[in-house]
């Protein structure tokens, strides 16, 4: 970051009087307004609800510029990594700002191999769940729960790198015995021989009577919707993820508040909602230009799940590439899916029609990945688990740029998150005893 001493912004009040503020540049010139003093020194606030204007913090680990559809994990290109890299690597790369030479990839993957058990005692847990328990909320719980299992993590100077794996590796493992809890299936141990993906696919899929190959699309599919779905800068989740942690909360409970932040239909849990809809209008007849219709004319709050985007005004890049997986791995399984004709057929008239192109509505990452994972065999209300599982990495990261950041002088810069308020209530008032209300 950099104060820019030539830019400054100039803020007039109602009785006239005037203040100066400094402007902060980006590294891809992106400029902000620091207001930092203005409390202090005229005592006014900003109101900005949803955030749609407030910088939280500066960050290095993602850039994404939503008019050109650009976004870039430190630096390098989402397209690139996608196609290049794999959802371990990547994670190393957010996380340590580094894409990792061979031998820190070797160690960084023996550490999440070795770390993929959960203390027997946990087992317990699942058995505690009634099977229609929705999976996020067990695996918040469960993620909260590894916090009572490694009390040191309790300790705000203790080494990190240790729960940052551990986290990394027991979120794969919490999130298939949650499925394999729900229908019944014995739960089914990591494999050391497997990489991460291929473990995962493993545990998910795998019952202890049948010998089970993980196919090498499916493992590749798997790599490329987790590093897409890796991090994305200031969203809901990963706000709550630094919020949490503002207060010196462990990693754990921060990350768990993460993935509650997640859940909701309007973040993580629309590639749930995208599926429902799809079948919705498929139960209905497949009638989707009425529901399209619906929606531009707000019948029922309808939306059109899977589209639009607070930050991306143009086609989500990650959209782009699951449309392509999609058609990609449901030719692999010879999968025809009646709900992928309804979703292009959506997408095509919601691309022409004034309503959506006069917003900059455009498909989102979880208008397709549904379609993707219900190809693979995973379950509608596991498609926000599964949204958790990618999102991770870029949690942790932003938790540990957080809680490392230093001033110049070596002092942490770490602030509680609190916002502040205009208070709209009543003013004082004075106590009216019960009998004469
Ligand atoms: N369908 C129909 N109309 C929409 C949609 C949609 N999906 N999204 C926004 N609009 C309309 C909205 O009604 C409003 O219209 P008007 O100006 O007439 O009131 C206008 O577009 C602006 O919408 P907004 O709700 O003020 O925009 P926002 O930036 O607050 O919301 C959003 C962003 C993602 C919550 C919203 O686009 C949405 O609800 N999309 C559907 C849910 C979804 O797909 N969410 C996943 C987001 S991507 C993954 C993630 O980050 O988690």
């Amino acid at each position: 970051m950099a104060v820019d001493k030539k830019l400054t912004a100039k803020l007039t009040f109602p009785d006239g009087k005037e203040t100066t503020l400094p402007v902060v540049v980006g590294t891809e010139d992106e400029h902000a307004i620091d207001i930092k003093s203005l409390r202090n020194e005229t005592g006014y606030i900003t109101l900005d609800s949803g955030y749609m204007n407030t910088g939280s913090t500066t960050s290095s680990i993602t850039y994404l510029d939503g008019e050109q559809g650009i976004l870039r994990y430190r630096g390098y290109p989402i397209e690139e990594l996608a196609e290049k890299s794999n959802f371990v690597e990547t994670s190393y790369l957010l996380i340590y700002n580094k894409l990792p030479n061979q031998a820190e990839r070797e160690y960084f993957s023996n550490l999440l191999t070795r770390h993929s058990l959960i203390h027997e005692d946990m087992h317990q847990f699942f058995a505690g769940y009634p099977p229609t328990s929705h999976p996020m909320a067990v695996l918040s719980a469960m993620v909260t729960s590894l916090s009572a299992y490694y009390p040191d993590s309790l300790d705000r100077n203790a080494p990190m790198d240790l729960h940052i794996t551990r986290l990394l590796s027991k979120v794969r493992t919490i999130a298939s015995f949650s499925y394999k809890k729900s229908i019944g299936q014995p739960l089914m141990y990591p494999r050391n021989s497997l990489k991460y993906c291929a473990n995962f696919l493993h545990m998910m899929f795998a019952v202890p009577t049948e010998e089970f190959e993980v196919s090498p699309v499916l493992e590749k599919a798997l790599n490329q919707l987790l590093i897409l779905h890796a991090d994305h800068e200031q969203n809901c989740s990963t706000s709550t993820v630094r919020m949490v942690g503002s207060s010196g909360a462990n990693l754990y409970a921060a990350i768990a508040a993460g993935i509650l932040a997640l859940w909701g239909p309007l973040h993580g849990g629309a590639n749930q909602a995208v599926i429902e809809m799809l079948e919705e209008i498929k139960l209905s007849g497949g009638d989707y230009k009425k529901f399209i219709d619906d929606v531009k004319n707000k019948r029922e709050n309808r939306r059109l799940m899977g589209f639009g985007h607070r930050v991306y005004k143009n086609y989500d890049p990650r959209a782009k590439i699951l449309k392509k997986m999609c058609d990609e791995v449901l030719a692999h399984l010879g999968v025809k899916d009646p709900l992928l004709d309804v979703a292009k057929g959506m997408e095509e008239i919601a691309l022409k029609d004034d309503y959506f192109v006069s917003k900059k509505l455009y498909p989102n990452v979880d208008f397709y990945s549904g379609i993707i994972y219900r190809a693979m065999g995973i379950p509608t209300n596991m498609f926000t688990v599964m949204f958790a599982l990618g999102r991770l990495p870029g949690w942790i990261a932003h938790w540990k740029e957080m809680v490392e950041e230093r001033d110049e002088k070596g002092a942490p810069t770490m602030k509680i998150g609190r916002p502040r308020q205009v208070y709209t209530g009543e003013k004082t008032r004075k106590y009216v005893p019960l009998e004469q209300r």
